[in-house]
Parts: structure tokens; sequence; C-alpha cells
């Protein structure tokens, strides 16, 4: 370990912080595309990209020299000012969606916080106080604010925290009948995710969403997609609605859209966008020039024919890849997802161990994530080479024989 990095450890941690995540047991301390380096010097080869925020591996230079420049141009002015970057990122984030109006935050949270706060600004404007409620699917994630994890379906997050905000229901996600019994006149916006990340890598049915579409016009309720983790091309389209071909009226993204800089937007139309006139909503960071001038370079480099195309036959290459090692030890039942977010379920005598395989991935020099404890999860960069992800796989084997092995 060297002398600048032997100052702090992974041990300190657990003195200095609160106690809120379990980080691993080493520190990455350097990054290059897909490739990590801990303070020992250790490289290992990622496949978390992040939890699906470094869309474009570490360091790419593309956004190096965005940051750097931007770095010595101004860094933040708030939002008593607009700056360059925040109006051309809109501009780029309209153009290439059915968006023609953005807001910018610094996380997931916060965009769904803006969407849900908007969903009801509008019920009320329009129709009046009693029409409050929001549906959204169970074991659904949309962030750790208490009205983000009041609307998502997992009470383990929300539980413990005192009341609960009201006029808030839960149906099962995939479950068109389920959702029309639940949705009526009082329904204000129904929430999903087009594929739902955190629990499990699960895809949308095309028939539940465009039933979903259907519903929310009949109701007048606004339809939200939660695209914080599948947004910014990590399904191999600009936005996962794409691929469905059923547009929402409201869009959070997040993760992917800063490439590791910390971004959020809300994305919708003007109609819905006037009913948050001055005053009504804000953050200080939002819309920050650093991050926007990240953001806009992610969105230049990733918003490519060449470059979503990439992403799709990436997904075939993992894909064949995990099937055979699922097929040779018996330990996947499926390997499902879009793009570069890819989950691995594993079968009934696996079950529940998902820490496990990330434990014995690490010990082989590879980062790779779970979802639940059922469902091991790889989200890389969209644009890592095959070279890291046939090694990355390799890897990956090692760690599933040796686990297996006992
Ligand atoms: C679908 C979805 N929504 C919202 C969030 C919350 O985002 P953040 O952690 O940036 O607040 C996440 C994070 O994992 C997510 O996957």
């Amino acid at each position: 370990m060297s002398v600048e990095h032997a100052q702090v450890q992974r041990a300190d941690f657990d003195q200095l912080m609160v106690p809120n995540y379990a980080p691993a047991a080493f520190i990455p301390v350097r990054g290059q595309g897909s490739r990590v380096w801990d303070q020992s010097g250790r490289e290992l080869i990622d496949f978390t990209g992040g939890i699906a925020v470094n869309s474009l591996g570490h360091c790419h230079p593309r956004l190096v020299a965005a940051l750097t420049e931007q770095a010595g141009k101004i860094w933040h002015v708030s939002n008593i000012f607009t700056n360059e970057p925040t109006l051309r990122l809109a501009k780029k984030l309209e153009d290439a969606t059915f968006a023609d109006r953005a807001f910018f935050c610094n996380s997931g949270a916060e965009a769904n916080e803006a969407a849900f706060k908007l969903a009801r600004r509008v019920a009320h404007d329009r129709f009046g106080p009693q029409k409050c409620e929001i549906i959204s699917a169970l074991d659904s994630f949309h962030g750790r604010t208490f009205f983000t994890v009041s609307v998502a379906g997992q009470p383990k997050y929300s539980d413990g925290f005192g009341p609960r905000p009201e006029g808030i229901t839960h149906v099962p996600y995939n479950d068109l009948a389920a959702l029309e019994a639940a949705i009526s006149e009082r329904t204000c916006a129904v929430v999903l995710e087009p594929i739902q990340g955190e629990s499990g890598i699960l895809p949308a049915q095309q028939a539940y969403l465009e039933g979903a579409r259907r519903l929310c016009d009949q109701y007048n309720a606004l339809l939200i997609f939660d695209e914080v983790q599948t947004g910014v091309g990590r399904t191999g389209e600009l936005f996962a609605y794409m691929h469905y071909g059923v547009v929402p009226d409201i869009l959070s993204t997040a993760k992917g859209l800063g490439g590791g800089f910390p971004i959020g937007a809300m994305l919708t139309r003007t109609d819905l966008a006037r009913h948050f006139p001055a005053g009504v909503h804000g953050t200080t960071f939002g819309g920050n020039p650093l991050a926007c001038a990240v953001a806009e370079a992610v969105i230049d480099v990733v918003n490519t024919p060449e470059v979503l195309q990439g992403v799709k036959d990436k997904h075939q290459r993992f894909k064949t890849r995990l099937e055979a090692i699922g097929a040779q030890y018996g330990i996947f039942s499926q390997v499902r997802g879009m793009g570069m977010l890819i989950g691995s379920v594993l079968s009934e005598p696996w079950k529940g161990r998902a820490r496990d395989v990330l434990v014995a991935a690490e010990q082989e020099a590879l980062m790779v994530l779970q979802a639940g404890a059922d469902v091991v999860r790889f989200a890389p960069s969209l644009v890592i080479e095959d070279a890291d992800i046939d090694e990355g796989l390799e890897r990956f084997e090692r760690a599933i024989a040796r686990l297996v092995r006992g």
C-alpha cells in the first residue's frame, strides 16, 4: 500500500461513518474504462458501473474534458440565475425524447420526489384535492426520501419512520387486472419502472405498460416512468420507454445521466410543467453547471446509433456466456434484463445467496452487484470493451466454480 493511500483504511469506515452501508473490504482508488485499482494496487474488472451510474466507465476522456473545461469556467450560480450547460442539456434531452420541459436535481430520489409532487399538483389544480392517489408497484424502488420510500412497494424501507404520507396504493407488478381494479377517479398518477431494478431486474410486459397507459388516459391520471436506472442508454435505447413505444407523461432519470457526476432529471410536457410556477419547487444544486456539462457530454456520446447498438450486442455477449455458466453449474434459472442491465436469477438451491456470489467474484478480482438476495446483477459501462466482458466472465466462472465446489 502506498504511503498516500495508507492514511485511511477500510477499518476506518466502521469508526467514522454512519453504519447505513456495508462496503466491500477493499477501497477503490483509481479507475480507467472498466478496470479499477484498489489501495494495494490490485486490479479489478468492474461489472457494477457504480450501480448503473458510470455509463461510460471510469475517467472517459470526453467526460474528463467536459468536467475540466467547465471547472475552469464557472462551478455554481444557483437557480437565481440560469446557466449555459443547463440549457444545452435540457435542449438535448428534449430533442431526443417526448418531453419539452426539464427539471434538474441531484439524484434519482429527488427526480421522483419532483415527479410525484408535480403529479399531485397537476391533479389538485385541475380536479381538486380529492384526486391525490398514487399507485405504484409492489417491490418497486424509487429512492430513499420519505415520500419515495412510501411510494415504493417495499415496506422494509419505510417502516419505523413514523406515519407515512397518505394516498398511496400498491399493486403487483405486471398484473394489469390488479391495476385496473385499483385505479379510480381519485388516482392522480401511476408510477412504474419499465424494468424493476433493485428488486431483481424484472422487465415490464408490453401489454402491461400499454394497459397502464390506457387506464391512465381513461382516469385522467398521469403515467410516470421511473427511468432512474433504465435511462440514458442502459437498455440499448436512450430510454427504456422507447423499446415499448409507450410514452409517459413524466419521466425521472438520474444514475447514468452524469456518468458518475451526481445529477437527476425530471422530464415532462409544457402543459404539465406549468403547474410548477416559480417558487413551487426547487433545489439549490439543481442544474449545477459542472453536472450539466458532464451530462451533456454523456448524452453526446451515448445517444448515437453505434453506442446504443453496442449496448444491445454486448447484452447478447453477456447473456450467452451467463446462460452457459448457469447451465454448467446449475446456479441460474434465468438470465434476464435488457442492454447493460442484466440479472442472473439464482436457481432454487442457490436462492438467497447473491451476496455469496459477490464475495466469491471479488476474490477473483471482479466487481458484480446483487438485486435482492436472489439475483446477481450486472450493470457495467455501456462501452465496456468486449475483451473486458470476456475476461470478467472468465473470472466470474472461476468464482462460481469455487463457490459450487464449496
Ligand atoms: C428505479 C430507481 N429509482 C430511484 C432510485 C433512487 O436513486 P438515487 O439513489 O439516486 O436517489 C434508484 C436507485 O437505485 C432506482 O433504481
